[in-house]
């Protein structure tokens, strides 16, 4: 299967081999029930579907004609192809060649399983038999004090790296998000120091000035200011995701989690999640979420305007941008980890990533 966007063949690059390395999120938990369904990662067609309530996953083609499974249904707590009827159990064994059954055992056909698993209302799923990190959490999904909205996911032309740097970096909000979460007026940033924990890497913005929108004010109960403070503590759980815990200066908090799935190397779509402490009453969703999505709509054309799509984290690539100190710390100490992370993949003795 060939790779290509921008007219290169991503196929053998070492960051996308890397990223077969880790769990991704491929679904909205709600949205996986016991009808088939197709989801792409890493240029690889899957089916989902729950059988008997655990989530399954494997190659969506079928080892006989080629056909997707997805298209096909679950019989018997099997996966049936619609095609011929050959019928594939949870591990990817063929276990019914209605034609000839009889030649089941001689043939022993069989498609490709992967790892599936549950958390956070997602369902995540890693390509690679023993994935480096373990799966994203989010705390705040059963806390019952808080209040949850699953944001519908979009799709942007660029890679998941770009687009997790693209929420951890302060110095665009001046510019992207003047007057929603930042402002032209206060350009700079502070300095922030980043610090791993195991697969985590952490690190705090003190508290800072940014303009307040009348509705989220009124919902935190702060009156008549024109700026609010808030302090942020980050985890970014490497390679994609991260979880933003937003603290108010009245001891309120404001979640948001985004987990970037790599459908490919330059595409990728985004699964968040918003949980919130304070105007908890559900006539407020809609306002979060269009606030939200405002903010994603100011982001996408820019991200998807850089050049290269795939971020250029190794060998000659790295020369293509010029990071400036302090103000790209997060950036740099991401790139850094990531960059490690490849180097260890490209030295692993059988190369993680061939699909
Ligand atoms: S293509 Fe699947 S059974 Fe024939
Ligand atoms: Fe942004």
């Amino acid at each position: 299967m060939k790779r290509e966007s921008e007219g290169r063949d991503y196929s053998r690059h070492p960051l996308y081999l890397t990223m077969h390395r880790f769990w991704h999120p491929v679904a909205y938990a709600t949205d996986v029930g016991e009808q088939p369904m197709q989801v792409t990662l890493l240029d690889q067609n899957i089916v989902l579907a729950r059988i008997r309530g655990e989530v399954v996953a494997l190659a969506d083609r079928c080892a006989h004609r080629g056909a997707a499974l997805s298209v096909g249904m679950v019989v018997e707590g099997t996966f049936e192809c619609p095609y011929h009827g050959w019928r594939y159990d949870k591990a990817g064994r063929c276990v019914k060649i209605p034609a000839r059954n009889e030649l089941l055992d001689a043939m022993k056909p069989r498609i490709p399983a992967f790892h599936a698993c549950e958390s956070a209302g997602i369902v995540w799923v890693c390509l690679d038999p023993e994935p480096k990190f373990p799966v994203p959490d989010f705390p705040e999904y059963s806390d019952p004090t808080f209040r949850l909205l699953q944001g519908p996911v979009y799709d942007w032309e660029t890679s998941a790296p770009r687009r997790l740097e693209n929420f951890v970096d302060f110095s665009h909000f001046a510019f992207v998000h003047d007057g929603s979460i930042g402002s032209r007026l206060r350009p700079e940033v502070d300095t922030v120091k980043p610090w791993r924990e195991g697969h985590v890497l952490r690190f705090e913005r003190p508290p800072t000035k940014e303009p307040s929108v009348g509705e989220k004010r009124k919902m935190l109960g702060i009156e008549g200011e024109d700026w609010i403070s808030v302090a942020n503590s980050y985890r970014v759980m490497m390679p994609h995701a991260v979880h933003l815990r937003r603290t108010f200066e009245n001891g309120k908090h404001y979640v948001l989690m985004m987990a970037a799935s790599p459908i490919s190397a330059v595409k990728t779509r985004s699964f968040w999640w918003i949980a919130r402490d304070f105007g908890v009453e559900p006539e407020h969703d809609a306002f979060m979420l269009q606030f939200e999505r405002t903010v994603l709509e100011q982001d996408k054309p820019v991200i998807e305007s850089q050049q290269p799509k795939l971020a250029p984290l190794v060998g000659e690539e790295v020369r293509l941008e010029l990071p400036v100190g302090g103000a790209d710390a997060v950036s740099l100490a991401y790139r850094r980890w990531y960059t490690e992370l490849i180097r260890e993949n490209a030295s692993a003795p059988e190369t993680a990533g061939t699909v």
